[in-house]
């Protein structure tokens, strides 16, 4: 049975690294089993991908295996127009076509420009571990969550009072398989600015069709409410910035101005037009603007939202590298980053489509065939890394793929990074003897290696 690395319960309970130990051994290309899960229905099944190598020869060769075809998910978009919706995101386009896009936001997440955001970036960790320090425990997913979208709300130039909404979008679309977090809104309608509670007028009333059918998450439709947002954003940007509209040079670039961020998180936001000023300048098509909002929405959000704590988990689980990483972070900070990513992907695979035959792991590929890649297995993969269950803060090299590999490779990799460090640093220093305070609870997904909770304590 295979379906078993499919099915999104399997990762309630634990990455089933066991399981892709096995596979790597025996069928390191397999053909996976796509059963119905809840009222989802069942799909054609795919390829899934387990070696290291093999991986990174997938991620590299969009021509052979294009993420434009059928998109990034493993789940098909339901209709033609469905998929032709997300091919408007870069994430789901091949290059050239995705190098243009790529090229417009590239400038904004260079490590040079991230190495200006990090003051900020540390402020606002500081401010929210403050918020929980006399306490003495809380819930590390609730603190580590708000760094992420207060982040990218200063990228994006989304006003600070709207950022929940970052947050609420990004779990319909990531947590849609866990009952939880699906169609959950967490924003306070009177606390939005204008702008969020025309969007949230727009918000699909449920997430279930009158024939009982889930709505898909990842359609204009089921984001109604936040492609409102993001055409309204743009609509308010050119009008702020109208100097943006034909001068990419003059749009307002958020790296260069964050440094004014005061650190209890009321910077002024709103005057930032950021990216969404250069994307304009750079005459994006609607669709374009809108997908590459949710792009940044989602791409930035949830996946640090797990990573952080699941960063903790890992570290807690290791008591003797957490404190060796305690006894000298200066030093050890940033290959432990790398070596968490290792350990804990918080994306666990990517799925691409066959252009054309092809052998791949000794197993004949058919042009059309899904083909999804395990980042989560390649990272534990014995060819690739020595001893690749002992996690180990000094490992080096240390050639992880938990960013991906080739033209897609995380263009958020350094600003992800940079919250780990700056998350990871404020625990280290200021919550003595961070201890467990019960038992963590997982995310059900089998996209993201997300936690819901990690209750902990310190002195
Ligand atoms: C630890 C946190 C993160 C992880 C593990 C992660 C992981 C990934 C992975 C695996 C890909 C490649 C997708 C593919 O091959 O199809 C990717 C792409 C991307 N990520 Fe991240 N990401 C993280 C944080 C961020 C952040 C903070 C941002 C920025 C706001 C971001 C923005 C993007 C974008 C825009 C892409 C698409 C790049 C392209 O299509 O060329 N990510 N990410």
């Amino acid at each position: 049975m295979t379906a078993e690395i499919f099915h999104p319960a399997t990762y309630t309970r634990a990455v089933p690294y066991d399981r892709f130990a096995e596979l790597r051994r025996t069928t390191p290309v397999c053909w996976i089993e796509e059963p119905a899960v809840g009222a989802w229905p069942a799909g054609p099944g795919y390829w899934g991908v387990f070696a290291h190598a093999d991986v990174k020869r997938v991620l590299r060769d969009p021509d052979t295996f294009s993420s434009h075809l059928g998109g990034t998910q493993i789940r098909d978009p339901e209709t033609s127009g469905d998929l032709d919706f997300v091919r408007a995101m870069m994430l789901n386009q091949d290059p050239p076509a995705q190098a243009r896009l790529r090229r417009i936001v590239a400038a904004a997440f260079t490590p040079r420009a991230i190495r200006r955001l990090e003051e900020m970036i540390a402020d606002r960790a500081r401010v929210l571990v403050d918020a929980v320090l006399p306490a003495g425990q809380a819930d590390f997913v609730d603190v580590a969550a708000d760094l992420p979208v207060w982040t990218l709300a200063r990228i994006m130039g989304v006003p600070d009072q709207d950022r929940r909404l970052l947050y609420d979008w990004a779990n319909r679309v990531i947590g849609y398989q866990d009952t939880d977090y699906a169609g959950l809104s967490t924003a306070d309608a009177e606390a939005l600015s204008p702008l969020g509670r025309a969007a949230l007028a727009e918000r699909p009333a449920s997430m279930t069709r009158p024939d009982g059918r889930p709505l898909n998450p990842r359609s204009r439709v089921g984001l109604a409410d936040m492609y409102a947002y993001a055409h309204g954003l743009a609509t308010a940007a050119a009008a702020t910035d109208p100097a943006a509209a034909t001068d990419p040079a003059a749009a307002t670039d958020p790296v260069a101005t964050d440094g004014s961020a005061t650190t209890d998180g009321s910077a002024d936001a709103d005057r930032d037009t950021g990216i969404v000023g250069r994307l304009l300048a750079e005459g994006l098509t609607d669709a374009e603007f809108e997908n590459m909002f949710f792009l940044f929405a989602v791409a930035g959000n949830e996946t640090l939202r797990n990573g952080i704590p699941g960063a903790l988990l890992t570290l807690l689980q290791h008591p003797d590298q957490l404190e060796s990483l305690r006894r000298d972070p200066e030093t050890l900070l940033g290959p432990a980053v790398d070596e968490l990513l290792r350990y804990w992907p918080p994306v666990m695979q990517f799925r691409r489509t066959a252009t054309r035959d092809v052998t791949l792991g000794g197993r004949d590929l058919r042009a059309g065939d899904k083909v999804v890649v395990y980042h989560a297995s390649a990272n534990r993969d014995e060819t690739a890394f020595p001893d690749p269950d002992r996690f180990d803060i000094t490992r080096s090299p240390n050639d992880h793929v938990s960013f991906g590999f080739g033209p897609h490779y995380c263009l958020g990799a350094h600003l992800a990074k940079t919250q780990m460090r700056a998350m990871l640093g404020q625990v280290l220093t200021r919550m003595p003897h961070v201890r467990p305070a019960g038992d963590p609870v997982r995310l059900t997904s089998n996209f993201q290696n997300g936690l819901k909770h990690l209750p902990i304590r310190w002195d």
